[in-house]
């Protein structure tokens, strides 16, 4: 075998027993043959976490990628948007001129992306454009593994119950909140983030496994459970979700495409070592309109 074919040859592989799929040797030409895409979203709803080391690609090929899965939802925020691609948050601690350029510390806990809102987003696409391989790691566990290491009386006692969902607890006062009270704080986040209800227990269409929808830093509590059952409750789902034997770290290498299922993965940042800058750009992506032709 010559270097080039040595170079060029795509390798698929699981990169643990319980979630995600790794390609290596993937061009963004190659991702142009439908048997090839068609694996990759296979391996996204089947393992829930797709990575694709090394991916070279420019902003615009990001966005076409990711609508090929759903539809790109531009950010909510308009200053921490890609100037050229309102598709593209900026997720960095780099700062330009004395100003930031993205948003730092984002998701530095373990939670479902968005699982706040009435219709969250169902997939989120990051591609790492300054990444150092030292620290920054993503962390992921899969809820359906959760779920499924819950002891069977726990298993019954959350059955059919339904959870409220709140940003809440996650929400920091900023410059923007100058001059609020505490209680005039947590209006305001109510206001713009209603607490919603999401069943706890839900079946993935693909898989047809059960997985636990709700992480304890986005969850109130579980309706019908009393205040020591919700602390018992979050307290062991916290245990199953954080376990280091069922937690996939993924040391970011240049370029990698990491798209994972939101409500299937739970996930949390690392820390940035000091001195060090970060950026990737994420996409959030929506599902398709049914009724779109
Ligand atoms: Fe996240």
């Amino acid at each position: 075998m010559t270097v080039t074919e040595i170079e060029t040859e795509i390798r698929i592989n699981d990169l643990t027993p319980f979630i995600g799929a790794e390609m290596t040797g993937v061009t963004y030409e190659d991702l142009q043959d439908p048997v090839l895409w068609d694996k990759v979203s296979t391996l996204l709803h089947e393992r829930e976490l797709v990575v694709i080391r090394s991916l070279d690609i420019t902003s615009e090929q990001q966005i076409e990628l990711a609508s090929r899965i759903g539809r790109p939802k531009p950010f909510l925020m308009a200053k921490y948007r890609h100037p050229e691609h309102a598709e593209i948050m900026i997720s960095s601690n780099a700062k330009k001129n004395d100003m930031a350029i993205g948003v730092a510390r984002v998701g530095n806990f373990w939670h479902q992306d968005s699982s706040y809102q009435k219709d969250a987003p169902p997939y989120t696409m990051l591609h790492g454009i300054d990444v150092p391989g030292t620290s920054g790691h993503t962390l992921y566990a899969n809820a359906a593994d959760v779920y499924d290491r819950l002891p069977e009386e726990w298993k019954e006692r959350i059955e059919g119950r339904t959870a409220v969902h709140t940003v809440a607890k996650r929400q920091r006062i900023s410059a923007e909140h100058a001059g609020l009270s505490i209680a005039e704080f947590k209006a305001l986040v109510e206001e713009q983030y209603p607490p919603v209800q999401h069943p706890l227990v839900k079946t993935d269409p693909t898989t047809g496994r059960r997985y636990v929808y709700g992480a304890p830093e986005y969850m109130e509590r579980v309706i019908g459970f009393d205040a020591n059952e919700n602390e018992e409750f979050f307290a062991l789902l916290d245990r199953l979700i954080q376990d280091p034997e069922h937690v996939y770290t993924h040391r970011w290498t240049p370029r990698d495409l990491v798209v994972w299922k939101c409500e299937l993965t739970y996930h949390a940042a690392t820390a940035v070592e000091p001195g060090v800058d970060r950026t990737v750009h994420r996409v959030s992506i929506e599902a398709r309109d049914p009724w779109a032709a």
